[in-house]
């Protein structure tokens, strides 16, 4: 990570109230697959890590069973609350968790992210798939910027100062090491796309 937990959160916390503002096609598209590509019932618990505002929690809620957001901003989660509010949802419950210690419900079905594990360094990333292995969680399915080729370095779709993305590659063999079989890989930019990992092993 290269900036400490305590940065990231104070970051998104001053980001919080605009934060929903001006996204790009590119995020527009990946929201959309991620929600497509999780598909829960209602009988499914969602857990979505990094959740911010709830762009992903909150669509998964209107199919969901209950669906769980985590993340480390009280910034953006007091805006994913103030929506579940306003949209009458009752199924939904935001608070602090983090990828490595995600503060999960105790029966996960579904796990989803989405343009947040970047924050994290590969080392870390391996680790929170090895945690949501453990979680005995189905699918999880993963939307964040990640590189399909070499990235243009004149053309960065993260912030180097403060983002750490991996490529598919380590990715998919963190997903393989952690018991799950990649079922989706969809690229949206050459450094950003979706991953669907199904649980290959009971
Ligand atoms: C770019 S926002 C994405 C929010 C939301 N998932 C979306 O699609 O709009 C990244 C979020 O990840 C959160 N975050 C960063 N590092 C985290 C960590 N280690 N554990 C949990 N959340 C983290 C930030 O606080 C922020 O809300």
């Amino acid at each position: 990570m290269k900036q400490s937990l305590t940065d990231h959160a104070e970051r998104f916390d001053e980001k919080a109230p605009e934060y929903d503002s001006n996204k790009s096609e590119e995020y527009k598209a990946t929201v959309s697959l991620v929600v497509d590509h999780a598909d829960p019932s209602p009988a499914d618990v969602v857990l979505d890590l990094g959740t911010g505002t709830g762009a992903i929690a909150l669509a998964l809620a209107e199919d969901a069973g209950e669906v769980v957001g985590r993340d480390i901003s009280e910034g953006m989660l007091d805006e994913a609350r103030a929506k579940a509010t306003e949209r009458g949802l009752e199924n939904i419950a935001f608070g602090e968790g983090r990828f490595r210690e995600p503060n999960a419900p105790d029966s996960v079905d579904i796990v989803t992210s989405n343009f947040a594990m970047h924050h994290l360094s590969d080392e870390e990333k391996r680790e929170t798939i090895a945690v949501l292995g453990d979680l005995g969680a189905d699918r999880v399915v993963l939307g964040d910027v990640m590189f399909f080729g070499e990235p243009n370095p004149e053309e960065p779709f993260y912030s180097p100062a403060v983002d750490d993305p991996a490529t598919v590659g380590v990715l998919a063999d963190a997903f393989t090491d952690a018991g799950f079989a990649l079922t989706a890989v969809e690229p949206v930019h050459e450094q950003v796309g979706v991953l669907v990992a199904q649980r290959a092993v009971r």
